[in-house]
Formats: C-alpha cells, sequence, structure tokens
C-alpha cells in the first residue's frame, strides 16, 4: 500500500501544465485556504492545488468503496498538495462536507506520502462538541484505503453521538476513496485478486481444492467464531472460482446427461455465490447457515448421479 512519491510528482506537474505556470500558481498561495492547510500539514513550507474532474465510472467506483452516494460538490474535488522547504510533496488535502444528523460538517484530511491519514480536522459542524475533539479525530491517523472506518468495529464513537461519529469517519474514507480512484494505483491484493496458478489434470483434482476450502468452512461454522469470518469469505470466494473448472471435465458416471450436469454446476454457483454475499455480511447467522446446507444438500446429490465412487465429505469428523 505504497503510496507513491511518483503519484504525487504527477499531481504537481499537471497541476503545472493545466492549471498554470509554477511561478504564478506560487503567487495563487494567498487564495489558498492556508490557514486550514497549515493545520494539517504544520511542516509544510507552501501548497498548491490542483481541480480534478471525477467521471462517472470513477464516481461509481468510489461510491462503492464507502457504501454512500457521493455530494454534487465531491464530483469537483480540489486538492491541496503540501511541499516542504526543498519543494518535495508531503502531503495532500482535501477540504469537504459531509451530512450529520444536525447538519453539514465540513473539515478537511490530509493524507501522507503513504496514502495514510496524517490529519482529520472539523471546521463546522452542529453536532456534539466532541467531534471536533482531537481525542476523537487522532483515532483516525494513520488508517489508509484497506481500513473500514465503522464505528464500532475499527472506529470508536462518541458517546451517544453514533450517528455523527460515523459522518465524521466518513470523511477520511472519502478523501482515500477520491485520492485513489484519481491518482492513486492499489498494488493487486495478496493471493485473493491473483490469478490461479495451478492447473488441475483432472476433475479429483479440482475436487480436492474444493475440499480444502469446504473443510475450512465446515470448521468455521462448527467453531461459530466469527473472527474466522474473513477466512471463511475468502475460501467461499475460492470454492466458487474453483468450482468454474469442474466444466473442464468430464464425470466418471453418467458422462452423457450434460444437461443435468451443466444444471447442478450452474446452481453450484449460484448458490455459493449467494452463501459467500450473505456470509460477507452476515457471518454465522441462520441464514448462511441455510444457505451452507443447501450447498452441501446440493453437493450429495451431485456426487451420488454422477460419482462411481462414494464421496464422504465429513469422512474425517465424528
Ligand atoms: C463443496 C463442494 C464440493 C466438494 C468439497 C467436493 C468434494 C469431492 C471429493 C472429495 C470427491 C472425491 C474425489 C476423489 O475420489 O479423489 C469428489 C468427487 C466428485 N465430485 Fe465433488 N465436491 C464438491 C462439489 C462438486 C460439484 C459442484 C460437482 C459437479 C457439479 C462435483 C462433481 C464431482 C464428481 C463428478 C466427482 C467424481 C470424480 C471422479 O471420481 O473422478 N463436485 N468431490
Amino acid at each position: 500500500m505504497k503510496f507513491k512519491a511518483v503519484a504525487f510528482c504527477r499531481i504537481v506537474l499537471l497541476s503545472g501544465l493545466i492549471v498554470l505556470p509554477f511561478a504564478i500558481t506560487w503567487a495563487e498561495e494567498t487564495t489558498l485556504p492556508r490557514e486550514k492547510l497549515v493545520s494539517i500539514f504544520p511542516n509544510a513550507k507552501s501548497f498548491t492545488e490542483k481541480k480534478a474532474d471525477l467521471t462517472p465510472e470513477k464516481v461509481a467506483s468510489i461510491e462503492a468503496e464507502i457504501g454512500t452516494k457521493l455530494h454534487p460538490k465531491d464530483l469537483k474535488p480540489t486538492f491541496y498538495i503540501a511541499f516542504n522547504e526543498n519543494k518535495k510533496p508531503i502531503g495532500l488535502a482535501l477540504l469537504l462536507e459531509v451530512k450529520g444528523p444536525n447538519g453539514v460538517i465540513s473539515g478537511g484530511v490530509g493524507l501522507d506520502m503513504t496514502g495514510k491519514v496524517v490529519k482529520v480536522d472539523i471546521h463546522k459542524h452542529s453536532e456534539v462538541a466532541g467531534v471536533a475533539n482531537d481525542e476523537f479525530l487522532q483515532q483516525f491517523n494513520g488508517k489508509g484505503i484497506d481500513d473500514k472506518f465503522k464505528v464500532g468495529e475499527d472506529i470508536e464513537p462518541l458517546a451517544g453521538a453514533q450517528v455523527a461519529s460515523q459522518a465524521v469517519a466518513l470523511m477520511p474514507k472519502k478523501t482515500l476513496a477520491i485520492s485513489y480512484a484519481l491518482f492513486l494505483k492499489r498494488p493487486a491484493k495478496a493471493e485473493e485478486d491473483a490469478p490461479e496458478t495451478i492447473e488441475p489434470e483432472d476433475l479429483k483434482e479440482v475436487m480436492a481444492m474444493m475440499k480444502d476450502e469446504y473443510d475450512l468452512i465446515r470448521a468455521y461454522f462448527q467453531k461459530g467464531d466469527n473472527r474466522d469470518k474473513e477466512a471463511a469469505v475468502k475460501a467461499a470466494k475460492q470454492l466458487g472460482k474453483h468450482a468454474e473448472l469442474i466444466a473442464d471435465f468430464e464425470p466418471p458416471k453418467n458422462p452423457n446427461n450434460t444437461e443435468e450436469y451443466t444444471y447442478f454446476r450452474e446452481q453450484f454457483h449460484d448458490t455459493i455465490h449467494e452463501f459467500t454475499q450473505t456470509l460477507a455480511t452476515e457471518g454465522i447467522s441462520e441464514r448462511t447457515q441455510k444457505q451452507w446446507q443447501e450447498v452441501i444438500d446440493l453437493v450429495n446429490k451431485v456426487h451420488l448421479r454422477f460419482s462411481v465412487e462414494e464421496v464422504e465429505l465429513d469422512e474425517d469428523l465424528n
């Protein structure tokens, strides 16, 4: 999750090319919200601004990331880039507004060169006083694009002000999502998004891969510990991916019943997909337990119809 200096240099270069030549950009400094920027980057020696435009695709991806609609004002964000005395960029800031339960909350968020939040400031609000206090705001520092910014999970809300706390948490989350959508490249996520490199030789190999994932999910339900949810969701996703490989092989029994076999494959695909989605939001719940049972019932049916050998999925447990 390195927030590359290159990215900033690109912003700086662009601001020089598109907005105005450097000398004039410096001269413009007086029109910048200097006080607000200095509060975020007290060590900065100068600032420049870069206006950006969000395409509908970027808006869609940002909204998916933050889980809510962007404000019309967010669609043309103005970034402020902070420089040190050697004219090296040290971070960027965005001034923005969110809707609190009692009205608009406005503030500023700074990110450092590694893409981590360095400061959240609140400028105006009609909520409890605590939302503007460092004590509350400092918890955002050091967080990055992969953090949830979710009250009750990684954000400690102000007593009795859950909704306002969540609204403030949206500021750094939005800043990160917009910055990454515009300038910053996320490195490919670990394993999960990596292309599948193992090419199974036969159906038994596919099944062996699926069995590992199946066992992990089964253990998750048996243990009943939702701290393992992430691993279970990952296994469910992999299970869906690996199931796609089934189509490359003929079943050893009833190989001519292709329609029925295809039906089972599609059913499995849909059921596991739905299960994965629900699991990601609900973890262990009545619904996910029911969906998991549906997966098992389906798999048992397929095995009966298309495997010569008896397949006992839970043979290693009593
Ligand atoms: C949770 C999902 C699944 C698991 C954990 C699983 C697991 C297994 C296991 C352990 C075997 C025995 C492999 C062996 O004898 O070495 C097997 C065989 C088989 N499975 Fe699955 N399976 C799953 C889903 C499916 C689905 C969705 C299909 C087809 C639509 C399928 C079709 C078959 C067939 C045809 C065989 C016999 C393979 C052979 O003997 O060559 N399985 N499965």
